[in-house]
């Protein structure tokens, strides 16, 4: 991902074409909407109750924080990267509906070493943020006490391990569609041969596990199985971020009729369980009156 102007702002009510984005869904505004607004359409099903205070750990560039927030709920957004709190401090300023929302702050902290008095928040989410924290166990217990009793988690993660040769295949078939087209951009292109190239196809995703730490989903569900009562577990399409990233369509009203026919197709294949998805979202709550020590 590069090319972020200076004076970007991650808000999904005033999306704009951002030509100089490379490489992120933020480049255009249905694809910010087909990615990031498909996470807050599914996180807010789980939201309940009004004026929440919630804690969105990892919030990254802050969009769903200022979203939450414009629902009237109190919210803090966490994050280790002080580049991305910048961003969301940005897009928190710019806001043209700020008087009308409840509050919203931003920290700049590791997670596992930030301090906060205990039982304080309704809500805790982690969006893409688990599967990238060197202890999920820990993580998970903190996320635990800050939370009130009957307070909820809702982690929406990426299960980078459960990518097959179902997943690729079908990755295959629509980066080699859009190459002849002229339509997308990687360094490599992949050859005639399907089953040496989806052997690369899996190199490649397998790769960034193999360079920087990243759980596997054993690591996260069961520290979240452990510690909450699930009330839900469901796996969502996450292939076509990927490919959205890389596609590059002349013709905005064409690339967008792509990209939503590219995720139609993954919500497919994952709901009659034709590959095997890789984004989950767990949604568990702290039981009132919890007593677990270890
Ligand atoms: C893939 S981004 C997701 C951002 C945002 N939640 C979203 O869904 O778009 C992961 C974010 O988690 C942050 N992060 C990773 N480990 C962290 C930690 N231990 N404490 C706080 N933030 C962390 C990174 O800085 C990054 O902004």
């Amino acid at each position: 991902m590069s090319g972020f102007p200076d004076d970007f702002i991650a808000d999904l009510r005033w999306l704009k074409a951002w030509p100089s984005i490379l490489r992120s869904p933020w480049r255009q505004p249905y694809l910010a909407g087909l990615t990031f607004g498909e996470t807050l359409r599914l996180v807010n099903e789980f939201v309940t109750g009004q004026r929440l205070k919630i804690l969105d750990v990892g919030c990254g560039r802050g969009w769903l924080s200022l979203e939450l927030s414009r629902e009237g709920h109190y919210v803090l957004g966490l994050d280790s990267d002080p580049v991305m709190i910048e961003v969301a401090r940005r897009s928190m300023e710019s806001d043209p509906e700020k008087t009308e929302r409840g509050s919203l702050e931003h920290v700049v902290s590791d997670f596992s070493s930030w301090k906060h008095p205990v039982s304080t928040f309704d809500l805790i989410i982690f969006s893409r943020v688990l599967h990238h924290v060197p202890k999920p166990e820990s993580a998970v217990k903190q996320a635990h006490s800050l939370l009130r009793p009957g307070g909820r988690i809702i982690c929406v993660e990426h299960a980078y391990d459960q990518f097959d040769r179902r997943g690729a295949t079908w990755f295959y078939h629509v980066r080699r569609t859009l190459e002849h087209a002229g339509w997308y951009s990687s360094e490599k292109r992949l050859s005639e041969n399907a089953d040496a190239s989806i052997t690369e196809i899996m190199e490649e995703w397998f790769e960034p596990a193999r360079k920087e730490h990243f759980n596997r989903f054993d690591d996260m569900v069961k520290p979240l199985r452990k510690w909450f009562l699930e009330r839900s577990l469901s796996w969502e399409p996450y292939i076509y971020w990927d490919i959205l990233t890389d596609m590059y369509v002349p013709d905005a009203e064409a690339e967008n009729a792509v990209a939503r026919s590219v995720y139609a197709m993954e919500r497919a294949l994952v709901d009659t369980g034709a590959i095997s998805p890789v984004l989950f979202c767990f949604v568990g709550d702290k039981e009132a009156g919890w007593s677990r020590t270890s």
